[in-house]
Protein backbone atom coordinates (compact mmCIF):
# COMPACT_ATOMS: atom_id res chain seq x y z
CA UNK A 1 0.00 0.00 0.00
CA UNK A 2 1.47 3.72 -1.06
CA UNK A 3 2.82 5.29 1.94
CA UNK A 4 2.66 9.60 2.61
CA UNK A 5 3.72 11.44 5.93
CA UNK A 6 -0.05 12.86 5.33
CA UNK A 7 -3.49 12.95 3.14
CA UNK A 8 -5.15 15.66 2.73
CA UNK A 9 -9.38 15.03 1.94
CA UNK A 10 -10.50 18.08 0.46
CA UNK A 11 -9.60 19.99 -2.72
CA UNK A 12 -11.08 23.07 -1.35
CA UNK A 13 -9.05 26.18 -0.53
CA UNK A 14 -8.15 25.14 3.18
CA UNK A 15 -6.88 21.55 2.25
CA UNK A 16 -4.47 23.04 -0.83
CA UNK A 17 -3.44 25.09 1.71
CA UNK A 18 -2.48 22.71 4.01
CA UNK A 19 -1.02 20.39 0.86
CA UNK A 20 0.83 23.56 -0.42
CA UNK A 21 2.82 24.25 3.14
CA UNK A 22 3.29 20.33 4.04
CA UNK A 23 5.06 19.59 0.86
CA UNK A 24 7.00 23.09 1.24
CA UNK A 25 8.23 21.47 4.46
CA UNK A 26 9.32 18.55 2.12
CA UNK A 27 6.72 16.06 2.80
CA UNK A 28 5.38 13.72 1.02
CA UNK A 29 1.35 14.80 0.83
CA UNK A 30 -0.94 12.86 -1.46
CA UNK A 31 -4.81 14.94 -1.38
CA UNK A 32 -7.93 13.87 -2.56
CA UNK A 33 -10.67 15.71 -3.81
CA UNK A 34 -14.17 13.97 -4.86
CA UNK A 35 -14.95 16.48 -7.28
CA UNK A 36 -12.03 18.90 -8.95
CA UNK A 37 -9.81 21.35 -7.44
CA UNK A 38 -11.78 24.11 -5.72
CA UNK A 39 -15.48 22.77 -7.21
CA UNK A 40 -17.43 23.75 -3.80
CA UNK A 41 -17.48 27.19 -1.34
CA UNK A 42 -13.65 27.95 -2.66
CA UNK A 43 -15.12 28.70 -6.15
CA UNK A 44 -17.91 30.76 -4.66
CA UNK A 45 -16.39 32.91 -2.65
CA UNK A 46 -16.01 36.45 -3.18
CA UNK A 47 -12.55 37.19 -2.59
CA UNK A 48 -12.31 39.15 0.47
CA UNK A 49 -9.77 39.79 2.64
CA UNK A 50 -11.86 41.29 5.74
CA UNK A 51 -10.13 40.48 8.75
CA UNK A 52 -11.41 44.30 9.88
CA UNK A 53 -14.41 44.05 7.84
CA UNK A 54 -15.71 41.21 8.88
CA UNK A 55 -14.56 40.56 12.76
CA UNK A 56 -15.84 43.22 15.03
CA UNK A 57 -14.33 41.90 18.22
CA UNK A 58 -11.04 41.17 19.95
CA UNK A 59 -10.02 37.43 20.36
CA UNK A 60 -8.03 34.97 19.17
CA UNK A 61 -10.63 35.03 16.02
CA UNK A 62 -9.44 38.55 14.98
CA UNK A 63 -6.03 37.72 15.96
CA UNK A 64 -5.39 34.76 13.48
CA UNK A 65 -7.40 36.62 10.66
CA UNK A 66 -4.82 39.50 10.50
CA UNK A 67 -1.74 37.37 10.93
CA UNK A 68 -3.37 35.55 8.01
CA UNK A 69 -4.28 38.58 5.87
CA UNK A 70 -0.59 40.11 6.69
CA UNK A 71 1.12 36.49 4.87
CA UNK A 72 -0.66 37.49 1.31
CA UNK A 73 2.32 40.30 0.60
CA UNK A 74 4.83 37.32 0.65
CA UNK A 75 3.17 34.30 0.27
CA UNK A 76 1.04 35.63 -3.21
CA UNK A 77 4.23 36.33 -5.69
CA UNK A 78 5.84 32.73 -4.39
CA UNK A 79 2.57 31.00 -5.45
CA UNK A 80 2.15 33.07 -8.65
CA UNK A 81 5.75 32.30 -9.68
CA UNK A 82 5.54 28.57 -8.63
CA UNK A 83 1.91 27.73 -10.26
CA UNK A 84 2.01 30.48 -12.98
CA UNK A 85 -1.28 31.17 -12.12
CA UNK A 86 -1.97 35.35 -11.12
CA UNK A 87 -4.63 35.54 -7.88
CA UNK A 88 -5.65 39.77 -8.67
CA UNK A 89 -4.60 40.30 -4.97
CA UNK A 90 -5.45 43.97 -4.40
CA UNK A 91 -5.01 45.81 -1.55
CA UNK A 92 -8.08 48.07 -2.37
CA UNK A 93 -9.35 48.83 1.48
CA UNK A 94 -12.88 48.41 2.44
CA UNK A 95 -15.75 51.00 4.03
CA UNK A 96 -17.93 49.26 5.78
CA UNK A 97 -21.21 52.05 6.03
CA UNK A 98 -23.62 53.12 8.62
CA UNK A 99 -27.06 53.91 7.96
CA UNK A 100 -28.97 54.27 11.25
CA UNK A 101 -27.65 55.90 14.68
CA UNK A 102 -27.26 52.62 15.96
CA UNK A 103 -25.14 51.25 13.49
CA UNK A 104 -22.88 54.34 13.42
CA UNK A 105 -22.90 54.41 17.59
CA UNK A 106 -21.37 50.35 16.61
CA UNK A 107 -18.90 51.28 14.35
CA UNK A 108 -17.24 53.88 16.18
CA UNK A 109 -16.96 50.81 18.80
CA UNK A 110 -15.51 48.84 16.24
CA UNK A 111 -12.90 51.84 15.25
CA UNK A 112 -12.02 51.94 18.67
CA UNK A 113 -11.30 48.47 19.60
CA UNK A 114 -9.56 48.49 16.04
CA UNK A 115 -7.42 51.09 16.76
CA UNK A 116 -6.23 49.90 20.37
CA UNK A 117 -5.20 46.70 18.47
CA UNK A 118 -2.76 48.78 16.58
CA UNK A 119 -5.08 48.18 12.96
CA UNK A 120 -5.17 51.30 10.60
CA UNK A 121 -8.80 52.33 10.78
CA UNK A 122 -10.30 55.45 10.53
CA UNK A 123 -13.99 56.94 10.43
CA UNK A 124 -15.26 58.68 7.09
CA UNK A 125 -18.25 61.16 7.74
CA UNK A 126 -20.55 61.49 4.94
CA UNK A 127 -18.84 64.22 2.75
CA UNK A 128 -15.50 62.70 2.82
CA UNK A 129 -17.69 59.78 1.58
CA UNK A 130 -18.56 62.01 -1.42
CA UNK A 131 -14.99 62.96 -1.90
CA UNK A 132 -13.60 59.45 -1.72
CA UNK A 133 -16.44 57.60 -3.38
CA UNK A 134 -18.73 59.51 -5.27
CA UNK A 135 -20.38 56.80 -6.68
CA UNK A 136 -21.55 55.78 -3.52
CA UNK A 137 -24.89 57.83 -3.17
CA UNK A 138 -26.83 56.01 -0.77
CA UNK A 139 -28.63 58.92 1.00
CA UNK A 140 -28.75 56.83 4.22
CA UNK A 141 -25.36 56.73 4.24
CA UNK A 142 -24.14 58.60 8.01
CA UNK A 143 -20.69 57.23 7.58
CA UNK A 144 -18.41 54.50 7.08
CA UNK A 145 -15.19 52.74 8.65
CA UNK A 146 -12.16 52.61 6.20
CA UNK A 147 -9.79 49.99 6.37
CA UNK A 148 -7.31 50.66 4.08
CA UNK A 149 -5.50 47.09 5.09
CA UNK A 150 -8.60 44.78 3.64
CA UNK A 151 -7.63 43.37 0.71
CA UNK A 152 -9.21 40.85 -2.11
CA UNK A 153 -8.06 37.88 -4.43
CA UNK A 154 -9.84 36.01 -7.11
CA UNK A 155 -10.87 32.95 -4.74
CA UNK A 156 -10.66 30.24 -7.64
CA UNK A 157 -7.52 31.36 -8.75
CA UNK A 158 -5.96 31.20 -5.16
CA UNK A 159 -7.55 27.85 -4.81
CA UNK A 160 -5.73 27.08 -7.64
CA UNK A 161 -2.54 28.34 -7.16
CA UNK A 162 -2.28 26.72 -4.05
CA UNK A 163 -2.58 23.13 -5.85
CA UNK A 164 -0.82 23.94 -8.56
CA UNK A 165 1.52 24.69 -6.15
CA UNK A 166 1.98 22.15 -3.82
CA UNK A 167 1.87 20.10 -6.70
CA UNK A 168 5.40 21.53 -8.31
CA UNK A 169 6.56 21.15 -4.57
CA UNK A 170 5.78 17.65 -5.19
CA UNK A 171 2.67 16.80 -4.02
CA UNK A 172 0.01 14.34 -5.25
CA UNK A 173 -3.58 15.37 -6.33
CA UNK A 174 -6.13 13.22 -7.06
CA UNK A 175 -9.37 14.65 -8.31
CA UNK A 176 -12.52 12.60 -8.55
CA UNK A 177 -11.93 10.22 -5.93
CA UNK A 178 -14.15 10.48 -3.15
CA UNK A 179 -13.08 9.35 0.55
CA UNK A 180 -15.54 6.93 2.73
CA UNK A 181 -13.80 6.25 6.05
CA UNK A 182 -10.59 7.10 8.04
CA UNK A 183 -9.41 3.38 10.24
CA UNK A 184 -7.15 3.90 12.35
CA UNK A 185 -3.66 1.68 12.64
CA UNK A 186 -0.53 1.22 14.13
CA UNK A 187 1.77 4.68 13.81
CA UNK A 188 -1.27 5.79 11.11
CA UNK A 189 -4.13 5.54 9.33
CA UNK A 190 -5.90 3.97 6.30
CA UNK A 191 -7.94 6.21 4.18
CA UNK A 192 -10.28 4.52 2.11
CA UNK A 193 -11.58 5.72 -1.40
CA UNK A 194 -13.42 4.06 -3.66
CA UNK A 195 -11.67 1.30 -5.13
CA UNK A 196 -8.41 1.58 -2.93
CA UNK A 197 -6.70 2.72 0.16
CA UNK A 198 -3.68 4.50 0.94
CA UNK A 199 -1.34 4.33 4.37
CA UNK A 200 -0.42 8.21 6.22
CA UNK A 201 0.98 9.07 9.43
CA UNK A 202 -1.26 12.06 9.11
CA UNK A 203 -4.47 12.64 7.83
CA UNK A 204 -6.13 16.55 7.34
CA UNK A 205 -10.10 16.30 7.00
CA UNK A 206 -10.58 19.48 5.16
CA UNK A 207 -14.15 18.58 3.51
CA UNK A 208 -16.04 21.99 4.11
CA UNK A 209 -19.46 21.67 4.67
CA UNK A 210 -19.11 17.65 4.33
CA UNK A 211 -16.57 17.15 6.51
CA UNK A 212 -18.78 15.71 9.39
CA UNK A 213 -19.77 12.89 6.87
CA UNK A 214 -16.80 11.23 6.43
CA UNK A 215 -16.93 7.65 8.80
CA UNK A 216 -14.14 5.59 10.02
CA UNK A 217 -12.33 5.41 13.38
CA UNK A 218 -12.86 9.42 14.18
CA UNK A 219 -12.54 10.43 18.32
CA UNK A 220 -15.19 13.15 17.97
CA UNK A 221 -16.83 14.87 14.76
CA UNK A 222 -17.86 18.40 15.58
CA UNK A 223 -20.94 19.43 13.35
CA UNK A 224 -20.80 21.24 10.25
CA UNK A 225 -23.75 23.55 9.30
CA UNK A 226 -24.08 24.49 5.99
CA UNK A 227 -24.86 27.81 4.93
CA UNK A 228 -26.27 28.37 1.59
CA UNK A 229 -24.92 31.64 -0.24
CA UNK A 230 -26.36 32.80 -3.19
CA UNK A 231 -23.98 35.76 -5.12
CA UNK A 232 -23.78 37.78 -8.70
CA UNK A 233 -21.26 39.56 -10.77
CA UNK A 234 -21.88 42.43 -13.03
CA UNK A 235 -20.04 44.32 -15.33
CA UNK A 236 -20.16 48.17 -15.29
CA UNK A 237 -19.09 50.29 -18.03
CA UNK A 238 -17.22 52.57 -16.33
CA UNK A 239 -15.36 51.83 -12.76
CA UNK A 240 -17.79 53.46 -10.46
CA UNK A 241 -15.53 53.08 -7.14
CA UNK A 242 -12.23 51.64 -6.22
CA UNK A 243 -12.78 50.50 -2.02
CA UNK A 244 -15.11 47.54 -1.97
CA UNK A 245 -18.09 48.49 0.21
CA UNK A 246 -19.55 46.71 2.92
CA UNK A 247 -23.14 47.67 3.85
CA UNK A 248 -25.21 45.73 6.43
CA UNK A 249 -27.25 43.99 3.62
CA UNK A 250 -25.01 43.71 0.61
CA UNK A 251 -21.26 43.56 -0.40
CA UNK A 252 -19.77 45.33 -3.63
CA UNK A 253 -16.04 43.91 -4.90
CA UNK A 254 -14.61 45.96 -7.08
CA UNK A 255 -12.35 43.30 -8.93
CA UNK A 256 -9.03 44.02 -11.07
CA UNK A 257 -11.13 42.64 -14.11
CA UNK A 258 -13.76 45.24 -13.86
CA UNK A 259 -16.14 43.44 -13.04
CA UNK A 260 -18.21 43.80 -9.45
CA UNK A 261 -18.90 41.12 -7.30
CA UNK A 262 -21.78 41.58 -5.13
CA UNK A 263 -22.84 39.11 -2.22
CA UNK A 264 -24.12 37.61 -0.08
CA UNK A 265 -26.89 35.87 0.84
CA UNK A 266 -27.01 33.54 4.09
CA UNK A 267 -29.41 30.67 3.89
CA UNK A 268 -28.62 28.49 6.73
CA UNK A 269 -29.13 24.20 7.11
CA UNK A 270 -29.09 24.89 2.65
CA UNK A 271 -26.83 22.34 0.61
CA UNK A 272 -29.31 23.39 -2.18
CA UNK A 273 -27.40 24.38 -5.33
CA UNK A 274 -29.48 26.85 -7.16
CA UNK A 275 -30.00 30.55 -7.32
CA UNK A 276 -32.76 31.63 -6.19
CA UNK A 277 -34.41 34.53 -8.33
CA UNK A 278 -35.39 36.78 -4.70
CA UNK A 279 -31.38 36.75 -4.14
CA UNK A 280 -30.81 37.91 -7.14
CA UNK A 281 -33.14 40.62 -6.76
CA UNK A 282 -32.40 41.52 -3.49
CA UNK A 283 -28.74 41.84 -4.11
CA UNK A 284 -29.21 44.01 -6.85
CA UNK A 285 -31.57 46.43 -5.20
CA UNK A 286 -29.43 46.87 -2.06
CA UNK A 287 -26.69 47.39 -4.50
CA UNK A 288 -28.74 49.93 -6.48
CA UNK A 289 -29.20 51.96 -3.71
CA UNK A 290 -25.65 51.93 -2.46
CA UNK A 291 -24.07 52.99 -5.99
CA UNK A 292 -27.31 54.14 -8.78
CA UNK A 293 -24.64 54.05 -11.02
CA UNK A 294 -24.58 50.30 -11.15
CA UNK A 295 -27.83 49.60 -12.77
CA UNK A 296 -25.94 50.23 -16.23
CA UNK A 297 -23.67 47.67 -15.66
CA UNK A 298 -23.94 44.18 -17.95
CA UNK A 299 -25.66 41.37 -15.73
CA UNK A 300 -22.63 38.40 -16.23
CA UNK A 301 -23.25 35.61 -13.60
CA UNK A 302 -24.84 34.46 -10.59
CA UNK A 303 -23.79 31.13 -8.42
CA UNK A 304 -23.90 29.88 -5.08
CA UNK A 305 -21.95 27.80 -2.53
CA UNK A 306 -22.23 26.41 0.78
CA UNK A 307 -20.21 27.93 3.97
CA UNK A 308 -18.85 25.50 6.66
CA UNK A 309 -19.89 26.84 9.81
CA UNK A 310 -19.51 25.54 13.17
CA UNK A 311 -21.51 25.93 16.25
CA UNK A 312 -19.60 28.87 17.49
CA UNK A 313 -18.59 30.31 13.87
CA UNK A 314 -15.17 29.79 14.88
CA UNK A 315 -12.71 27.46 12.71
CA UNK A 316 -12.02 23.77 13.51
CA UNK A 317 -8.27 23.71 13.52
CA UNK A 318 -6.35 20.88 15.80
CA UNK A 319 -6.11 17.28 16.07
CA UNK A 320 -9.40 15.60 16.92
CA UNK A 321 -7.78 12.12 18.65
CA UNK A 322 -4.60 13.92 20.30
CA UNK A 323 -2.70 12.14 17.53
CA UNK A 324 -2.27 12.46 14.11
CA UNK A 325 -6.10 13.03 12.74
CA UNK A 326 -6.42 17.02 12.25
CA UNK A 327 -9.39 18.42 11.29
CA UNK A 328 -8.94 22.06 9.43
CA UNK A 329 -12.86 23.00 8.51
CA UNK A 330 -15.65 25.31 9.28
CA UNK A 331 -14.01 28.38 8.43
CA UNK A 332 -17.68 29.56 7.87
CA UNK A 333 -17.22 33.34 6.40
CA UNK A 334 -14.19 33.99 6.01
CA UNK A 335 -12.23 30.83 4.47
CA UNK A 336 -10.16 32.43 2.09
CA UNK A 337 -9.28 35.08 4.13
CA UNK A 338 -8.31 32.49 6.69
CA UNK A 339 -6.82 30.10 4.57
CA UNK A 340 -2.67 31.58 4.11
CA UNK A 341 -2.87 30.97 8.34
CA UNK A 342 -4.63 27.71 8.08
CA UNK A 343 -2.12 25.91 5.82
CA UNK A 344 0.45 27.06 7.85
CA UNK A 345 -0.44 26.64 11.32
CA UNK A 346 -1.54 22.65 10.38
CA UNK A 347 1.51 22.54 8.76
CA UNK A 348 3.72 23.14 11.53
CA UNK A 349 2.08 21.49 14.38
CA UNK A 350 1.75 18.70 12.19
CA UNK A 351 5.58 18.73 11.78
CA UNK A 352 5.81 19.28 15.89
CA UNK A 353 6.84 22.95 16.10
CA UNK A 354 5.58 25.51 18.88
CA UNK A 355 2.63 27.11 17.62
CA UNK A 356 0.30 29.53 19.22
CA UNK A 357 -1.24 28.12 22.82
CA UNK A 358 -3.94 30.70 22.66
CA UNK A 359 -5.16 30.05 19.24
CA UNK A 360 -4.82 25.99 19.30
CA UNK A 361 -7.24 26.34 22.57
CA UNK A 362 -9.63 28.86 20.53
CA UNK A 363 -10.02 26.58 17.58
CA UNK A 364 -9.94 22.96 19.11
CA UNK A 365 -12.42 21.00 17.91
CA UNK A 366 -12.50 19.64 21.20
CA UNK A 367 -13.61 23.38 22.72
CA UNK A 368 -16.58 24.00 24.68
CA UNK A 369 -19.04 26.31 22.17
CA UNK A 370 -21.87 28.58 22.67
CA UNK A 371 -23.57 30.69 19.97
CA UNK A 372 -22.16 34.03 21.75
CA UNK A 373 -19.08 33.26 19.26
CA UNK A 374 -20.44 33.46 16.14
CA UNK A 375 -18.82 36.85 15.01
CA UNK A 376 -19.82 37.60 11.62
CA UNK A 377 -23.01 39.34 10.82
CA UNK A 378 -26.07 37.55 9.44
CA UNK A 379 -27.16 39.15 5.18
CA UNK A 380 -30.51 38.19 4.77
P1 LIG B 1 -14.64 23.92 0.44
O1 LIG B 1 -14.20 24.96 -0.50
O2 LIG B 1 -16.10 23.65 0.50
O3 LIG B 1 -13.85 22.62 0.02
C1 LIG B 1 -14.10 21.37 0.60
C2 LIG B 1 -13.75 20.33 -0.46
O4 LIG B 1 -13.78 19.04 0.12
C3 LIG B 1 -14.75 20.32 -1.61
O5 LIG B 1 -14.08 20.55 -2.84
C4 LIG B 1 -15.39 18.95 -1.52
O6 LIG B 1 -15.72 18.40 -2.81
C5 LIG B 1 -14.29 18.13 -0.84
N1 LIG B 1 -14.79 16.96 -0.11
C6 LIG B 1 -15.78 16.93 0.81
N2 LIG B 1 -15.93 15.67 1.28
C7 LIG B 1 -15.01 14.91 0.62
C8 LIG B 1 -14.68 13.52 0.68
N3 LIG B 1 -15.32 12.66 1.46
N4 LIG B 1 -13.68 13.07 -0.15
C9 LIG B 1 -13.00 13.93 -0.96
N5 LIG B 1 -13.29 15.25 -1.05
C10 LIG B 1 -14.28 15.73 -0.24
N6 LIG B 1 -14.51 33.74 2.57
C11 LIG B 1 -13.63 34.78 2.58
O7 LIG B 1 -12.61 34.71 3.26
N7 LIG B 1 -13.86 35.91 1.85
C12 LIG B 1 -14.97 36.05 1.08
O8 LIG B 1 -15.14 37.07 0.42
C13 LIG B 1 -15.92 35.01 1.07
N8 LIG B 1 -17.06 35.13 0.34
C14 LIG B 1 -17.94 34.09 0.29
C15 LIG B 1 -19.09 34.22 -0.49
C16 LIG B 1 -19.96 33.15 -0.61
C17 LIG B 1 -21.20 33.29 -1.43
C18 LIG B 1 -19.68 31.93 0.07
C19 LIG B 1 -20.59 30.75 -0.09
C20 LIG B 1 -18.55 31.82 0.86
C21 LIG B 1 -17.68 32.88 0.99
N9 LIG B 1 -16.54 32.82 1.80
C22 LIG B 1 -15.64 33.84 1.83
C23 LIG B 1 -16.29 31.63 2.64
C24 LIG B 1 -15.32 30.67 1.95
O9 LIG B 1 -15.75 30.43 0.63
C25 LIG B 1 -15.26 29.34 2.71
O10 LIG B 1 -15.05 29.58 4.09
C26 LIG B 1 -14.09 28.50 2.19
O11 LIG B 1 -14.15 28.40 0.79
C27 LIG B 1 -14.10 27.11 2.80
O12 LIG B 1 -13.04 26.41 2.20
P2 LIG B 1 -12.82 24.87 2.51
O13 LIG B 1 -11.60 24.46 1.80
O14 LIG B 1 -12.83 24.69 3.99
O15 LIG B 1 -14.14 24.16 1.94
N1 LIG C 1 -17.44 36.70 3.63
C1 LIG C 1 -18.48 36.93 2.71
C2 LIG C 1 -19.49 35.88 2.65
O1 LIG C 1 -19.34 34.84 3.25
O2 LIG C 1 -20.49 36.09 2.01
Amino acid sequence: MTSYHTVVIGGGINGCSTAFHLAEKGKRVLLLERNTIGSEASSAAAGMLGAQVEINSKGAFFDFARASRAMYDELVPKLESYSNVQVDYIKNGMLKTAHTDEETARLLEVLAFQQKAGEKVSWLTREDLQKKEPGLEDETVQGALYMPEDGQVMAPYLTQAYARSAVHLGAEIMEHTSVFSIKKKPGGYEVISGGRAVEAEHVVMAGGAWTDLLEGDIAIMPEMIPVKGDILSIRPKKQLFTSTIHAPDVYLVPKKNGTVTIGATEHPASMEKQVYAGSVHDLLKSAFVLVPGLAGAEFNQAWSGIRPQSADGLPYLGSIDNQGLWMAAGHYRNGILLSAGTGDWLARTICGETVNQEWERAFSPYRKQTKEGVSSEAYH
